[in-house]
């Protein structure tokens, strides 16, 4: 059994003191959320909460909730200036903005249509930083994310961390609550034969992806010679999961239905911090056109196409695009 707790790898880190703080803080939020889920029924926390956010989807009385647990916990770290949160329209300032300050951008609830059907959800989360003094500007590429994670509410309640070195896994003890270092420099492996897309969506799909698709299910007689497996877990956090342990790429393309949207998911706290994870072990991260930590946001809520996991899949789908956009 390791004994490297989250405080322990953190400061062992070296990273500043007041970026450990909040990252402990995000840690304890994430443990609150666990708590709540797990709880589900006998809290009264499931169901709708009859409002509606800024997407335009119904909050689950647990989105709510777990949002308040990230602002509550989160707000008294030190050199924290601002929340960019999915279920809050307007960025939420903390204090005036000074260089260095930390940004938080965070899904506090993932995946929830999967709550009442007790299924695993997740969070995610990422860090920036303050460029200059009085600066109030929260949209900046994923490439300058300093830290990137989620938390996976499934059997077992795991953080995965990345600083832009290494990816960790961390597994909550029951009982004292602590994060124990249990995934060391996860990696994605490099060669997968599955697939996740919610293929419910095939007839909206532009050709590059029904390509890809169709070539994966022809198996063995197809073009790719071998068999594929299909997994959709309905949660992002799920399915990262699943290709960080072994291999795999997700799929929630731009299709005919979705493309005036830009996409279904969204870029400042689903798809950079995801792609910054899958490329920090090893995978890739695109659109299909460009790498999703280049994209300049134009928004705190935009959404993106998104493509991430084993490098060679990836490329193969980028390919596919450009064949089919020349
Ligand atoms: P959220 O619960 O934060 O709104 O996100 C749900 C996302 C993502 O986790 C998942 O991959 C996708 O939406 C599921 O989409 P479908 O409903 O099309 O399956
Ligand atoms: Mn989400
Ligand atoms: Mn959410």
């Amino acid at each position: 059994m390791t004994d490297m707790t989250l405080r322990r790898y953190l400061t062992a880190s070296e990273q500043p003191a007041n970026l450990i703080f909040l990252l402990e803080d995000i840690a304890s939020a994430c443990r609150v959320i666990a708590t709540l889920v797990r709880e589900g029924a006998f809290a009264g926390n499931l169901g709708s909460a009859g409002a509606v956010n800024v997407q335009g989807e119904t909050q689950k009385t647990l989105d709510i909730l777990a949002n308040d647990a990230f602002e509550r916990i989160c707000s008294n770290s030190p050199r924290l200036a601002a929340l960019v949160s999915e279920e809050v329209e307007e960025v939420t300032w903390l204090k005036e903005p000074e260089a260095g300050d930390y940004l938080l951008y965070f899904d506090p609830l993932d995946g929830s249509s999967n709550l009442d059907v007790n299924l695993s959800v997740g969070s995610i989360f990422a860090v920036m930083q303050v460029e200059k003094d009085g600066d109030r500007n929260v949209l900046h590429a994923g490439r300058r994310q300093l830290c990137a994670g989620y938390a996976l509410y499934g059997p077992s309640t795991m953080l995965v961390l990345t600083d832009g070195t290494e990816v960790s896994g961390f597994t909550c003890q029951h009982g004292t609550g602590d994060f124990l270092l249990t995934h060391p420099k996860m990696q994605v492996p490099e060669e997968t034969s599955e697939f996740a897309i919610n293929t419910s969506r095939y007839r909206h799909w532009d050709a590059s992806i029904r390509r890809y698709v169709d070539e994966c299910v022809a198996g063995e007689e197809g073009p790719r010679g071998r068999s594929f497996n299909m997994r959709w877990t309905a949660s992002m956090v799920a399915e990262i999961h699943r290709i960080l342990t072994r291999g795999g790429v997700f799929l929630y393309p731009a299709d005919r239905e979705n493309r005036k949207a830009g996409g279904k998911l969204r870029l400042m706290y689903e798809a950079n911090p995801m792609a910054m994870i899958i490329e920090q072990a090893g995978g890739a991260a695109t659109t299909g056109l460009a790498p999703i930590l280049d994209i300049a946001p134009t928004g705190p809520h935009q959404r993106v196409p998104v493509i991430l996991g084993s490098k060679a899949e990836v490329a193969r789908l980028i390919a596919y695009h450009e064949t089919e956009k020349a």
